[in-house]
């Protein structure tokens, strides 16, 4: 008898775990799942972690790796690129030229567990270092490690499943393609992966383009494109691949679309949130410099981060030492404290600037610089200021970056109070007359609504 009441108690306590087991995967995530500006996605997994590359053009230090380890909720974890330094012919440096919207497109990456070998690098952590250069460009390339060790680089990502070679490429404006074949070589056959599927998941944003496929340690796969729209950056979402006998790909739809809602593909994994107030212990790999920072232009004080002038110019877009931080979209508010107290005459600072010994807030309206060529052409208005004493100041900026809104988003965001780039929030400091002032920022807060690892 007492053997049979345990018996029961143990099934019953199965059936619970095994509902409760039913429940977590039952969980859905929402796409996208991560509302920042990382384009061009490459995704790979080694063993339980899931690691994501993106791009950075000019900012600073370049392609940032994330991790996760449910595909859905992901950490910056670290960059690729220590510092952008590909020769003397772009100026990374701002030194009197600059290089935006150059710089780090596309990255690829992937780890060869025979060699134990990280392409770009030495360890996904970092630091990375740059060992060789290939001397050929292939546009938005990726690399396929055979599971006989052999590494080819491609065009386009490459994979290999059960005996065949796949080539994944975007077919712009209405989806991303699949070719097959039985040689690394081809030849090749080619299939939709997902066709003219996905432009309802952002009101305003294309449907989703280049991105990367990713298997489970199950065998399941998934895939992970990103969608443009302006500001807001280009976003990932991710989506179940179903891979039938015939071999052929392709992304798992709901009524014939790229849900916006699917299971997640693991037990959620919650990491360490976008959302919440950084005193800066350390500069984490959640920022980036516009252009490569000055070598010591900056430093992590008992006080916080402090940011001394770098340049001597009256132009926004050529002042070294702007740190940078994606903004969290669709909408959230960026809260910076500062201790000014350290400006010298004629630093500005964001918003803020000394001239002789008096200290003002300042708004500037409308800095802009030209798409077609990369140049200032409008250094800005200055519209309303206030003095200011004290030596401490908090800025806030409330920005929401959906397509519809983006009006009043640039509207409020070039207010000079603050500064917000398309995708990127940014912190400036520089001097009009000679170098020799900083700043110390206490904290950065970002206050929003994550959809998945919520805070
Ligand atoms: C940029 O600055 C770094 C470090 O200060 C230096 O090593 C590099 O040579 C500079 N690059 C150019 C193109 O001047
Ligand atoms: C692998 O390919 C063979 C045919 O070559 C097929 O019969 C089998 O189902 C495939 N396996 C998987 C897991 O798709
Ligand atoms: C903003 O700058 C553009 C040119 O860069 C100019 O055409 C426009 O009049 C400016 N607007 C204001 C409000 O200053």
């Amino acid at each position: 008898m007492e053997h049979f009441r345990d018996t029961v108690a143990t099934v019953k306590k199965l059936t619970t775990l095994g509902l409760l087991a039913l429940g977590a995967v039952a969980q859905n995530f929402t796409n996208p799942v991560l509302y920042q500006d990382l384009a061009d996605v490459d995704i790979m997994r080694n063993g339980d972690a899931f690691y994501y590359s993106a791009s950075t053009m000019h900012f600073s230090p370049g392609a940032p790796i994330l991790w996760s380890f449910d595909l859905v909720d992901w950490e910056y974890s670290s960059h690729s690129v220590p510092a952008l330094d590909f020769g003397p012919q772009k100026d990374y440096n701002l030194s009197g030229t600059s290089a935006y919207n150059k710089g780090i497109y596309a990255s690829f990456f992937n780890y060869n567990p025979k060699t134990k070998t990280w392409y770009w690098a030495s360890a996904p952590e970092g630091p990375w270092k740059k060992s060789s250069t290939l001397n050929f460009c292939y546009y938005d390339c990726g690399m396929l490690i055979d599971d006989d060790g052999t590494i080819y680089v491609e065009g386009l990502r490459m994979y290999t499943r059960n005996g065949s070679y796949y080539i994944l490429s975007v077919h712009p404006m209405d989806g991303n393609i699949i070719l097959k074949g039985s040689s690394p070589w081809g030849p090749f056959q080619w299939k939709w992966l997902i066709h003219n599927a996905g432009s309802n998941l952002i009101q305003g944003f294309g449907p989703p383009a280049q991105g990367g496929l990713v298997s489970l340690a199950d065998g399941r796969w998934y895939h992970m494109a990103f969608i443009n729209g302006f500001p807001g950056g280009r976003i990932p979402v991710l989506a179940p691949v179903d891979w039938p006998s015939d071999g052929w790909p392709t992304v798992h739809t709901v009524n014939g679309a790229w849900s916006k809602q699917y299971p997640y593909p693991l037990t959620p994994h919650a990491v360490k949130s976008i959302v919440g107030t950084d005193n800066f212990a350390s500069l984490g790999p959640q920022y980036e410099w516009n252009h490569n920072a000055g070598p010591s232009a900056w430093s992590i004080t008992a006080n916080g981060l402090e940011l001394r002038t770098a340049t001597v110019t009256d132009d926004f877009f050529m002042a070294r030492n702007t740190l940078t931080h994606r903004i969290l979209g669709p909408s959230s508010t960026a809260t910076i404290k500062i201790d000014y107290s350290k400006m010298a005459d004629g630093d500005r600072w964001v918003g803020v600037a000394r001239d002789g010994s008096s200290f003002k807030v300042l708004m500037t309206n409308n800095i802009s610089m030209n798409s077609n060529g990369w140049k200032t052409d409008n250094k800005g208005t200055q519209i309303a200021s206030a003095s200011i004493s004290g030596g401490s100041i908090w800025l806030r900026t409330k920005v929401n970056v959906l397509p519809r809104a983006q009006q009043g988003t640039f509207q409020y965001s070039t207010d000079g109070v603050n500064f917000v780039n398309r995708w990127r929030y940014g912190v400036f400091n520089y001097a009009t007359k000679a170098k020799g002032g900083s700043v110390t920022m206490r904290s950065f807060a970002i206050d929003g609504t994550m959809q998945n690892n919520p805070a």
